[in-house]
């Protein structure tokens, strides 16, 4: 049984790993609590404030009564299905005893190129079981024929700054819906959503092609690798663990120095790096002696040296980086074993696998780094789902206030480059929802005040100082 069950397990590590599905980490939803400076969801006595001039779209899945509202001059609510905001009408407010001035967190700065905020997802959408395989950094971030995921019910604000003017893509889903097409994805870019969503120098492009080449396709991300590095280690508590060894290895691709071994491979037209990485975790990794034993590989490109000195451009290669738990004098050494019955693998039948010669490196905590060479002895099919054109299904449909002026349902609400203050003024029979640009560029707010019907005083108890910049062109919903 026990026998059954790891067999199972492998099979299921074998499927996921076809295709390579990166879900973006972070979100910048109104119910998420990290996004809000008190680390906790604005509540009915609180002042929301959003940054004047921090671009903002911002999912909102249920509904909230609130004090005021100060919105930025540019940005999106995304409203679910039966979410709205009200007006605080001053009489029901559990949990919610001292109110304050609640500020949206800045997104700002959250980069595609960050290893941390990205995550491997099965094309469900499901975490992907860790097992023995890992990615160097560089291939934490999307590769060039991977699929991206922005969760369903989520919105974000990413940047794209990189060294490439262009960021490549097999697809990318956003809302619940794949855009697999270069046209699917231009039309998405040219809606409201996306200038808001992804700001930076690099553009992303959806090119609907996975990695045509059985042999793998180098990730495509080494340009923007000193940004994914810096990514990596910015923060204080995330420097590159010290290593246990005395020369560690530095793997293409990784930011941080590493004990264990690597080893590159020369490779044939008959390699099939799916294949060999499935081969190589059923007949080895997978045995008790390699337990704790992590494998990384990919294709990757090495600069070419002659005599040390001239560079001849890059050569591909194939990369095998291998790591273990091991502690102290033992660091490394099971990954060197398994590095060892690699070797001797390729050498009896490297030509069939289509090997035609490896190089191992080597560094443990009780050996200085060494080097063992082997005498000299396409296509990886992405998985393909098919695509739904995007619509913002459940969403509903885009209501512009500053035009309606009016609407009973918020569905979708876009703030372009103006800065509006937005009431909605709700009692049982009267709701109504303003819109306004500002003249004097003051923050604006989203103020409560119960109106009987037909009333057209506008200004807000809480701030009488606004009162001033509202006019009175007020348009009002009659009762149902
Ligand atoms: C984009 O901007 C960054 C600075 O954030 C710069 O280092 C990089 O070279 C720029 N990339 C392009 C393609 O202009």
């Amino acid at each position: 049984m026990k026998r059954l069950l790891s067999l199972l397990g492998i099979l299921q590590l074998l499927a996921a790993t076809a295709a390579v599905y990166k879900q973006w980490i972070p979100n910048t939803n109104f119910e998420t609590a990290s996004n809000w400076d008190k680390g906790r969801v604005p509540c009915a006595r609180d002042v929301v404030h959003f940054e004047k001039d921090k671009v903002v779209s911002v999912f909102v899945g249920s509904p909230h009564a609130l004090t005021d509202m100060y919105l930025p001059l540019n940005g999106e609510f995304l409203l679910a299905a039966g979410a709205a905001f009200t007006a605080f009408d001053g009489s029901w407010d559990p949990g919610c005893d001292s109110g304050g001035t609640v500020r949206f967190a800045d997104a700002e700065q959250r980069s595609w190129f960050d290893p941390t905020l990205w995550r491997d997802v099965l094309p469900s959408g499901e975490l992907r079981p860790g097992g023995p395989i890992f990615s160097v950094h560089e291939e934490r971030v999307p590769c060039r024929h991977d699929d991206v995921i922005f969760q369903p019910e989520t919105s974000f604000r990413v940047n794209t700054d990189s060294a490439q003017p262009v960021i490549q893509l097999r697809s990318i889903s956003i809302m619940g819906q794949e855009l697999n097409t270069p046209s699917s994805w231009a039309g998405y870019l040219g809606g409201p959503s996306a200038p808001l969503q992804f700001h930076g120098n690099g553009t992303l492009q959806v090119t609907g092609t996975g990695c045509p080449d059985k042999s793998g396709c180098a990730c495509g991300n080494a340009l923007d690798g000193p940004r994914i590095c810096a990514a990596l280690l910015r923060a204080p508590g995330r420097q590159c663990p010290e290593p246990a060894c005395q020369s560690p290895l530095q793997p293409l691709g990784h930011c941080c120095g590493v004990c264990g071994a690597t080893i590159d491979l020369e490779f044939t037209p008959d390699f099939d790096l799916q294949k060999y990485q499935d081969k190589l975790v059923q007949e080895l990794l997978s045995q008790p002696r390699y337990a704790g034993v992590q494998l990384a590989m990919s294709k990757v490109h090495r600069a070419q040296t002659f005599l040390g000195l001239v560079s001849r451009g890059t050569a591909p290669l194939i990369q095998i980086v291998l790591i273990d738990d091991r502690a102290g004098a033992q660091a490394g050494t099971s990954a060197e074993q398994l590095a060892a019955d690699i070797m001797q693998d390729i050498a009896q039948h490297g030509e069939a696998l289509g090997i035609s010669s490896g190089k191992m490196e080597v560094a443990t905590g009780s050996t200085a780094t060494g080097q063992v060479g082997s005498p000299p002895v396409s296509r990886i099919a992405a998985g393909t789902v098919m695509g739904l054109l995007f619509s913002l299904l459940f969403l509903g449909g885009i209501l512009f206030l500053y035009r309606k002026g009016k609407l009973r349902s918020l569905q979708m609400l876009t703030l372009q480059k103006w800065h509006p203050k937005i009431s909605r003024f709700s009692t049982s029979t009267l709701c109504t929802v303003q819109a306004r640009q500002r003249p004097d560029g003051v923050d604006s707010r989203w103020g409560q005040t119960p109106l009987p019907w037909g009333y057209h005083h506008l200004s807000s108890p809480h701030s009488p100082s606004h009162h001033s910049w509202w006019d009175s062109s007020q348009k009002q919903i009659p009762p149902e």
